[in-house]
């Protein structure tokens, strides 16, 4: 039975991750920024949700306070930056850089002591780095940084090993489902499988990065081919 803490873990690919390692008979903890609601969403398949805010990295030590070993971590969470270059909203980008820069490698600086030589973390990009869209200004230059992220903790954490994954266009996740179907139509055909990514997809390559002992610092896409439709 391995510890799991999923950051992010209160929707989309996070809760199916958490979902699928909880069914598992894992011993996992979920984090949202509402600890009740969390707890609340957790507990519906036997895990623990908690209180942590990605953006207030000043606080993340006390919020992880009762966090115990910790075998296998995932930083899942995101806030949504519909950001353009021509129409730049700072507080928006400050809000997404802190979160998925400065949060993840805060819960990473925190959770240190509470991990072994066998733990292993996966960070979330995505694949706005390689093909932007038009708001992607920030989601792309973040997700390029998770790269930067992810070589940097590997080095210094080893023999912990970390990795990263970079999902393509999720179809079935929350955010995507919620888009018009002729938007996800035209993805679709722009994709070598016909098919976008699902959330199982994803949950399956986290799975794998966190499993293999020899994986590390690997940048796994799922998208289905998506660069070279
Ligand atoms: N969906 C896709 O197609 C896609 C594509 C490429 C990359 N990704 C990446 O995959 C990961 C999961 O995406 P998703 O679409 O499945 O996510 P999602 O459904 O939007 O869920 C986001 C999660 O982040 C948490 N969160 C939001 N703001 C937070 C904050 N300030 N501090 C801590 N947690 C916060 C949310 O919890 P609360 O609301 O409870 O706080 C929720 O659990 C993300 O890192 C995303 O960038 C997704």
């Amino acid at each position: 039975m391995s510890s799991v803490l999923v950051v992010g873990g209160t929707s989309g690919i996070g809760l199916e991750f958490a979902r699928m390692r909880a069914g598992r008979g894992d011993e996992v903890v979920l984090t949202g920024r509402d600890g009740h609601r969390a707890d609340t969403i957790a507990k519906e398949f036997g895990a623990r949700g908690t209180a942590l805010d990605l953006g207030r990295p000043g606080e993340t030590a006390a919020a992880l306070a009762d966090i115990g070993r910790v075998d296998h971590l995932v930083l899942a969470g995101v806030s949504r930056d519909d950001n353009k270059v021509t129409e730049y909203d700072i507080d928006a980008a400050l809000r997404l850089v802190t979160l998925k820069l400065v949060g993840y490698t805060e819960v990473v600086h925190t959770l240190t002591s509470r991990m072994h030589d066998d733990s292993a973390i996966v960070l979330f990009g995505g694949q706005a780095k390689e093909r932007p869209y038009p708001g992607a200004t920030t989601v792309a230059t973040v997700n390029a940084g998770v790269r930067g992220l992810m070589n940097t903790l590997a080095v210094e954490l080893a023999p912990i090993r970390v990795n990263a994954v970079h999902p393509g266009v999720v179809g079935d996740s929350p955010y995507w489902q919620a888009k018009p179907e002729k938007v996800l139509a035209t993805l679709r055909t722009e994709t070598p499988t016909g098919r976008l990514a699902t959330m199982a997809d994803v949950v399956d390559a986290v799975d794998f990065l966190l499993r293999n002992g020899s994986v590390n610092a690997v940048e796994l896409s799922v998208d289905g081919g998506w660069l070279l439709g």
